[in-house]
């Protein structure tokens, strides 16, 4: 068995060519659908918690937040209508992304981009100019339309275009627009919150139009990627473009695996029977665990709510925002940590690391709000104590921005055969939308029932996903995908679901080169 020298393998393939400006240029521009996520995610909670919006579209959550400033701050937010507004986002992503994969494949990468933004762009428009829930929520589910289409094709867009060597680097690209697209929506409604009128939040809501109008214009000027070309029959077009995204005439080799690989997925008619077999065991798992487990976290807690969480504990409406453009810079900034070294210290360490920072920092912000506002939600924090409480809570970002943010999306998308690749994306993310949405409709509800607890809660879950990634995770660094069986293989645990025969295919010529 390869055994160690499989980790740092030097037996992977490494095919000629360079990172060249026109493949740099077009990942840009592709990775822009992580920005419009982002944006989407940073938004709502900021909207939420502006006074003028709660008056006009929740006035009986508001009416509750301002009579209740003396009472039980855990609950003031609590409302399933509000939720709704957040979570309706996921919920409709989680079915697009189902189709999106069809038009993916039948149509192109950049077709479902294309859609994905000019879907944006409507919902966009519908917030903007919303006069009530309805319009809000229907803006709301076209935004996650736009969502789910663009988590489907991105990712793969990247993957196919990136030289193979540098592509966790840019998946992590996708992760880090996530970061700036949430960075900007707290700053933009930072700014917002500051109009005097009332009317901020439809400038906070319509100006993600920005993003989408970026996507939608920019994924008519990307070139089609040389698998899809392929896939759809275009085998002369497909070559000359494999040329030009690699700087060289010199493809022959990637191009026959190109081939070869497409040949084979064609073999398979039903990626979804197939990826039930006993063998893909160790990687459905991983596409059911680690999305669920990302967002058990508790990461969308900060991310949707921080304004709502710092309101709730005592800060003004400003300083709210505020803290929250603290935590986005410290979510960007500790994502470019883990791109400079996820393929150096591998990812068992940044998660195990990232883990144990989560956990404590947990540990810390709950005790902080037990002591202060006890189990009766009643008190509020002096000003020391508060800054404490955010450093804290940044301690916490950071150590997920370096972690489960982008690995929870890198992880997946390298531990699959080809054959089962695009239905274990799939999995992936609505698994990942699933949860997203259910933190996002129960977090105010928890807030109100479990209090400082709350933060206890997701502690717990971090540390069971530590253990988990302890025991469970072999360490995926620098292992060119086609060989990844291999290191299932020789793991304590999921060794036992891959019989000889299926480590054997690894070895074997591919099929297209017979
Ligand atoms: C997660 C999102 C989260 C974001 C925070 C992403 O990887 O999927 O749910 O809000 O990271 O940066």
């Amino acid at each position: 068995m390869a055994g160690g020298a499989l980790v740092n393998s030097g037996s992977g393939k490494e095919y000629p060519g360079k990172l060249t400006l026109y493949v740099l240029v077009t990942c840009v521009v592709a990775a822009t659908g992580g920005l419009i996520f982002g944006y989407d995610i940073g938004i709502s909670g900021g909207v939420t918690s502006m006074d003028s919006f709660l008056e006009k579209f929740f006035p009986e959550v508001h009416r509750k937040q301002q009579a209740n400033r003396s009472t039980n701050q855990y609950c003031q937010f609590d409302s399933q209508l509000l939720q709704t507004f957040t979570s309706s986002l996921y919920l409709a992503a989680l079915v697009a992304s189902f189709f999106a994969s069809g038009v993916t494949r039948a149509f192109g990468r950049k077709w479902s981009m294309f859609g994905g933004g000019v879907t944006f762009l409507v919902g966009a428009a519908l917030n903007g100019a919303a006069k009530d829930v309805a319009m809000l929520i229907i803006g709301r589910i076209l935004l996650g339309i736009g969502v789910g289409f663009a988590n489907q094709s991105v990712p793969v867009y990247l993957s196919e275009m990136a030289p193979a060597r540098l592509r966790g680097m840019l998946n992590i690209g996708f992760q880090l627009m996530i970061t700036i697209g949430i960075l900007a929506a707290n700053l933009i409604n930072y700014g917002t919150n500051k109009i005097k009128g009332g009317w901020g939040w439809r400038v906070s809501l319509a100006l993600a139009a920005v993003p989408a109008g970026i996507i939608t214009v920019g994924s008519l000027f990307l070139p089609d990627t040389p698998n899809s070309l392929l896939e759809r029959g275009f085998p002369d077009r497909a070559q000359r473009m494999l040329r030009r995204i690699r700087g060289t005439h010199d493809v022959g080799a990637e191009y026959a695996d190109l081939v070869a690989a497409s040949e084979e997925s064609k073999l398979v008619e039903n990626p979804w029977a197939n990826i039930l077999q006993r063998r893909y065991r160790p990687q459905i798992i991983m596409a059911l665990l680690i999305p669920f487990f990302q967002q058990l976290t508790g990461i969308n807690v900060i991310m949707f709510y921080a304004p709502v969480l710092f309101r709730t504990l005592g800060f003004g409406s400003n300083t709210s925002l505020m803290s929250a453009v603290i935590t986005g810079l410290v979510n960007v900034f500790a994502t470019l940590v883990s791109i400079f070294t996820v393929d150096r210290l591998g990812r068992r360490k940044l998660f195990l690391e990232g883990g144990a920072q989560m956990i404590v920092c947990q540990i810390v912000v709950g005790t902080l709000i037990a002591i202060k506002f006890g189990t009766s939600g009643e008190g509020h924090f002096p000003k020391g104590y508060a800054a404490i409480v955010v450093l804290f809570i940044c301690a916490y970002v950071a150590g997920f921005a370096w972690s489960w943010g982008p690995l929870g999306w890198l992880v997946p998308s390298e531990i699959f055969p080809l054959e089962i690749r695009s239905a274990g994306q799939s999995i992936n993310v609505s698994v990942n939308m699933l949860f997203t949405f259910v933190i996002a409709q129960a977090f105010l509800t928890m807030l109100c029932h479990m209090k400082f607890g709350l933060f206890y809660f997701f502690g717990g879950w971090v540390f069971i996903m530590s253990l988990f990634v302890f025991f469970f995770l072999p360490e995926t660094k620098n292992v060119p995908i086609e060989e990844m069986v291999l290191v299932w293989r020789k793991h304590w645990f999921w060794g036992r679901f891959i019989a000889d025969n299926d480590v054997n295919g690894v070895e074997k010529p591919k099929s297209g080169e017979k």
